[in-house]
């Protein structure tokens, strides 16, 4: 729709150029990429960004938003943005932990015990400071952080207890520290892109997924799998990312003012979501699939192990 605007745009003023008229100079236009779809917190908060942007900016400058991998995988956009053929995206910590082990430390097991204190640890300078490096490192600037809350398990099968995890097919992201924590359970950790999940659910080709409250409820994946276990096991942190090739060609001020613009919009979930996830917890109790909160003594001694196996020492 953006885009059909544009298009219009750039065609009425070739118009009115033909007939002597002259348009107001383009807005500089900026794109921000990501994976989640529509409707997605992190898609809301690239739209507040850019309706931000627009308020602040009046035309003169432009965000473009891309949600659903329009611009590509995680990966592929993380490229763009070294390059500087993207300015801004919002991805999974994995992406950067996948890169630099020292972002592990966000997916430890039970580091946290709640979305409240996730996002006091995502707003907290010791995890600001893991961002310093990025320019030198990946030649992108990180403005801070975002969440999708805790992660618990859907399943299939029935799960009592955590014997019941071994060697079911488990879909994961795609990220080293999620994959050793589902090994040492004994699990068959599977690692598919969040746009695959549903489908393999759908079709059987897996027997639960790793997953936040937000997606268990919005994307329907409950209607496949209908035992949640509440664990709340790990935080899925995300990132909000500018192209540090990109921001050089803008003026320092408006690179700072675009970079706090985009981090506010991330706070604003990071604030929100622990309020959200009880929403999200009541709508799903209300469809009556069995849901059994879990802590991590229900997961022996995986979350020990893990400290020991994936952290750097
Ligand atoms: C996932 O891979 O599970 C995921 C990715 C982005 C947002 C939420 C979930």
């Amino acid at each position: 729709m953006t885009r059909c605007l544009r298009h219009a745009r750039h065609y009425i003023a070739s118009l009115l150029l033909l007939w002597g008229f002259s348009m107001p100079a383009a807005a500089t236009l900026f794109r921000i990429g990501l994976i989640t779809p529509p409707g997605h917190q992190w898609t809301d908060a690239a739209d507040a960004f850019a309706s931000a942007v627009a308020t602040q900016y009046g035309g003169e400058h432009e965000v473009i938003v891309y949600p659903s991998r329009q611009l590509g995988t995680e990966a592929q956009m993380l490229q763009l943005l070294q390059t500087g053929a993207l300015d801004f995206a919002i991805l999974t910590v994995s992406e950067l932990s996948n890169r630099l082990p020292r972002f592990n430390a966000l997916y430890a097991p039970y580091r946290v015990g709640s979305a409240q204190q996730a996002a006091e640890l995502l707003g907290s300078a010791a995890a600001r400071e893991l961002l310093a490096g990025l320019p030198d490192e990946l030649g992108v600037i990180g403005t801070g952080y975002t969440m999708a809350g805790m992660r618990h398990i859907l399943s299939r099968k029935p799960l009592a207890q955590v014997q019941d995890l071994q060697g079911i097919k488990v879909r994961i992201t795609p990220l080293a520290p999620v994959r050793d924590f589902y090994r040492l359970l004994g699990a068959a950790p599977t690692p598919m892109p969040l746009s695959s999940v549903f489908d393999a659910l759908a079709n059987g080709q897996i027997d639960a997924i790793d997953m936040d409250l937000e997606s268990i409820w919005t994307l329907r994946y409950y209607e496949y799998a209908d035992t949640l276990l509440l664990s709340g096991h790990m935080m899925f942190p995300a990132v909000g990312l500018m192209s540090a090739r990109g921001s050089l060609r803008l003026p320092a001020h408006l690179r700072q003012a675009l970079a706090a613009l985009l981090q506010q919009q991330l706070e604003a979930v990071l604030n929100r979501y622990p309020a959200l996830e009880a929403q999200w917890l009541n709508q799903l109790q209300a469809t009556g699939i069995t849901i059994t909160a879990v802590d991590a003594a229900w997961f022996g001694e995986a979350p020990v192990q893990w400290q020991q196996h994936t952290l750097p020492p």
